[in-house]
């Protein structure tokens, strides 16, 4: 009966996504966007970058912004500077004088309140005549045309916001697996009406709609709550597939993997109220489907996974020797890659809620 009870839970724990997945690539991953691109479309931009302690990175990555194939007089760039101590501010300004073409403002905040803060404060200084915002992170690297072609998607009067897909530098095939899973699905998702997922090394929103419904400001906020909340605005929130962002992994993985799990799952608990809160709410079908089968696989899916097992070990525990085949075969499977990185997923995602009631910081370490 337990055993029973366990293998039911697992077996929706795993079909669910696997069916979400195997309908998303086998439906739309090859479908034609439905979408009117135009690369001669040209509006200004302005592309903030949050700093803290980011001497290391820097001037390659205003060099990287500077590079962009994109008419330079079109680009605005803010720098945010949150109080660093390692001088990255005035690596800016050595920077800017040596690139004076440059249309750069450095906003230098007295303390560290954390990236969503700065970035919102940062729209403070974005000039009335910018079409498009984009937020990017200092080690984040952008090939020449990134800009240039995420912009053209803005053409289509419904997009609202335009995320990259992320390849990482390092040869971390832990994260190229989870990376190449789950751009596939954002962008069948994207290509169905929008994503509810963002990646912050680059996403450009329409800044109209920016000033006229704003963006997240709850603790916990962040780059996918930016995208799944424009998507409730009704516009297209999606992720491309010719734009593509490198990003090194650096610091400790369980502690930005942690990071990122719980502002995924804020987002799956809080945008969706935000949204009709701020009254920027409107019913879009397509969105709302993929919304519910996304909160379901960040929500209540890794759940159906921990109960399973504890059932499967408090029944070996009973001496049942089905449970414990179950659970000898559960435990060999660990050698597929792809099946350990997914347990890996449910894992740090279980954390991430506990570590959600304790604790929502806005700050981090590295
Ligand atoms: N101004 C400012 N103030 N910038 C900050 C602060 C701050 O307090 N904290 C971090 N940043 C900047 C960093 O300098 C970097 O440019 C960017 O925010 C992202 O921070 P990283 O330290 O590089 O974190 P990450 O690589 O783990 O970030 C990933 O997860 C974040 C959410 O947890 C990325 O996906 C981010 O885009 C995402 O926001
Ligand atoms: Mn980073």
């Amino acid at each position: 009966m337990l055993t029973k009870a366990a293998l039911a839970l697992a077996l929706i724990h795993f079909t669910t996504p696997l069916a979400y997945y195997t309908y998303l690539k086998t439906t739309w991953l090859n479908k034609p966007w439905n979408i009117n691109r135009d690369p001669n479309y040209k509006p200004k931009v302005t592309v903030i970058v949050p700093t803290y302690n980011e001497a290391k990175f820097i001037e390659k990555k205003l060099d990287d912004i500077y590079s962009q194939d994109y008419p330079r007089n079109l680009v605005d760039i803010i720098v945010i500077d949150s109080a660093s101590t390692d001088g990255t501010p005035e690596l800016v300004k050595k920077w800017h004088s040596e690139h004076k073409d440059a249309n750069l403002k450095l906003v230098v905040e007295p303390e560290r309140r954390g990236k969503l803060y700065a970035i919102l404060e940062a729209l403070k200084h974005v000039h009335v005549e910018s079409d498009i915002v984009v937020f990017t992170d200092a080690d984040a690297f952008w090939e020449p045309r990134a800009l240039n072609k995420a912009v053209a998607y803005f053409a289509d009067p419904t997009v609202g916001a335009v995320t990259a897909s992320i390849t990482y530098t390092d040869n971390n095939t832990r994260e190229n697996i989870y990376r190449s899973y789950y751009n596939k699905v954002r962008i069948c998702e994207s290509k169905i009406y929008s994503t509810p997922a963002q990646n912050g090394p680059f996403q450009a929103f329409r800044a109209e709609l920016i000033w006229k419904y704003g963006l997240p400001d709850f603790p916990g906020s962040d780059d996918s709550s930016f995208g799944s909340y424009i998507a409730f605005t009704g516009y297209r929130a999606i992720q491309v597939d010719d734009v593509s962002v490198k990003e090194p992994v650096r610091g400790s993985e369980f502690r930005r993997k942690i990071r990122r799990a719980q502002h995924l799952i804020l987002n799956f608990l809080k945008t969706r109220n935000y949204a009709k809160r701020k009254g920027a709410y409107k019913y879009v079908k397509q969105f709302e489907k993929i919304w519910w089968i996304e909160w379901w696989l960040h929500i209540v899916n890794p759940w159906l996974l921990l109960i399973s097992i504890l059932l499967v070990i408090v029944a070996t525990y009973k001496g049942l020797l089905t449970s414990t085949v179950v659970l000898i075969f559960g435990i060999a499977l660990l050698i597929f890659k792809p099946y350990r990185v997914w347990i890996m997923q449910q894992i740090y995602l279980l954390l991430a809620s506990l570590r959600n009631i304790l604790t929502k910081e806005v700050t981090w370490e590295r």
